[in-house]
């Protein structure tokens, strides 16, 4: 094929030199970009029609053209030549293909800045709303699991070592919690990327008696960024966006660490459906956690995505530099595996076999319920500090004799403290245990269910305002 001409060519001499084609080159990256960059030409286009900068005519056939591309992205059959550099100027050497020269009247008052800087905040705000999507459905995973295994019980872990008796419903919703924060950032996103940069020029703006206003608008944004070099040079959407998917990813990658914990023959709590594991091609018996491990391996390079653009970043002058074109592959990098991570692990949750009976035989461990004992004290007006140290002895006292602390009488406990009321055994019941704490966010029966209640509303509220969710490429 003969060399596509370049519009930029006018001064240049010399052809570029191949390898350096090469260098440059990124149309198989930003292709993804593509949908987005034929509906910010098509605004540009209808708006210089409009506006009288060129001819309504011309703005017609320049729409007409880009809907056909448009219609060859969705195929999946737009050619693209990586010696046009990038999706841009491959859109518009296709134009120039099915309409002719009035293809050269679409790059009017614009510059590739601009219209990259839209089509990024196009991308960004669709796929902050993927993401969402994505949470949601995993969110809805755990409030439904949370919900079946309200009265399921496990030690709460803290240094990964049993701590307290707790509800598995309540140790899944406390993952509810956090990814409902990170839904939050994304919509924060959304709400950052409200302007559009198109209209910004090179730089410094145009010439042209361009109207940025109804750009902006026919983009579904609220108007016009503000200032044009700002508009250009800033990626701190997409580094936003970046820092959410890092914070999602981490998120994801503590739940899958308890996966793999949880699902070791040590633990033994749960058990990963078939479907949801792998085998080992030398070891016949084994059954491997390895999608709870790849969501916390991928975690690394998410979190490296966003080191990468902020190191792109940090050293430039304003406004545009090439450096930025290095902003597109952490980003779809990172939105591409934070949806599958959320969709992986939504399906690994969802068909969990859980062992309750292995979670209550790990929670009877006595010792789980010492705080109970010393608090027991507090409420007979002991100093907590003088009730720990009670119990730390008594604790030292079962340790060495194998005594249970469930089971030793009045009299025993007595020895160790004279206000240790009677009916301190009744004390030590799991399920009472459980009920005493009762305060708000705490592990009682009645506060985990309206915990679960609180999260149906949540979901509800979510999935309405997210009816549109848009799927990323
Ligand atoms: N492919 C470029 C990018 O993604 C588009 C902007 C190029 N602008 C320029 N003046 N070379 O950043």
């Amino acid at each position: 094929m003969a060399a596509p001409e370049k519009p930029w060519g006018g001064r240049f001499e010399q052809d570029t030199d191949p390898a350096v084609e090469r260098f440059t080159a990124s149309v198989h990256v930003d292709r993804e970009l593509a949908r987005y960059d034929i509906r910010g030409s098509i605004a540009h286009a209808r708006m210089l029609g409009r506006t009288g900068v060129i001819p309504e005519a011309d703005a017609d056939e320049l729409v007409r053209g880009l809907e056909e591309i448009g219609r060859e992205v969705e195929a999946g059959t737009l050619p693209l030549d990586p010696r046009l550099e990038d999706i841009h100027m491959n859109v518009e050497s296709r134009l120039r293909d099915r309409i002719g020269p009035v293809a050269g009247r679409l790059h009017t008052g614009r510059s590739r800045n601009d219209q990259v800087a839209t089509d990024l905040a196009l991308y960004l705000r669709d796929a902050a709303r993927a993401m969402r999507a994505g949470l949601l459905e995993l969110r809805r995973v755990l409030v439904r699991r949370a919900t079946e295994h309200l009265d399921t019980i496990l030690p709460g872990y803290t240094h990964l070592q049993r701590a307290q008796p707790v509800r598995l419903a309540h140790h899944w919703l406390a993952f509810f919690e956090m990814l409902g924060r990170d839904a939050g950032r994304f919509a924060d996103l959304d709400r950052r990327l409200a302007l559009s940069p198109l209209g910004s020029g090179a730089l410094a703006g145009t010439t042209l008696p361009l109207d940025r206003d109804d750009t902006a608008r026919a983009l579904g944004f609220a108007g016009p960024t503000r200032n044009s070099m700002d508009a250009v040079g800033a990626r701190d959407g997409a580094l936003e966006f970046l820092a959410a998917c890092a914070i999602a990813m981490v998120h994801l990658s503590r739940l899958a660490e308890e996966l793999v914990l949880w699902s070791s023959s040590e633990f033994g709590f749960v058990e990963l459906a078939d479907a949801y594991a792998t085998g080992s091609s030398l070891m016949p018996q084994k059954k491997n956690p390895d999608v709870p491990e790849l969501v916390r391996g991928k975690t690394g390079r998410v979190i490296g995505d966003l080191v990468a653009l902020l190191t792109i970043v940090k050293g430039l002058p304003l406004t545009y530099n090439r450096d930025l074109q290095e902003d597109k592959e952490p980003v779809f990098d990172a939105a591409g595996t934070l949806r599958d991570s959320l969709a992986v692990l939504a399906g690994a949750l969802a068909t969990l076999t859980v062992r309750t009976g292995r979670m209550r035989a790990a929670a009877e461990d006595p010792l789980l319920l010492a705080t109970d004992l010393a608090e027991a004290l507090v409420r007979e007006a002991v100093p907590f500090r003088e009730a720990h140290e009670v119990v730390g002895r008594i604790v030292a006292h079962c340790v060495s004799t194998g005594a249970d602390l469930r089971t030793l009488s009045h009299d025993a406990l007595r020895r160790f403290h004279p206000a240790f009321p009677s009916g301190a055994d009744d004390l030590l019941s799991l399920e009472r245990a459980l009920e005493r704490r009762n305060l708000p966010g705490a592990t009682a029966r009645v506060r985990v269910l309206e915990a679960l209640a609180a999260a149906e509303t949540e979901l509800a509220k979510e999935a309405g305002s997210l009816t549109a969710a848009q799927e990323i490429p």
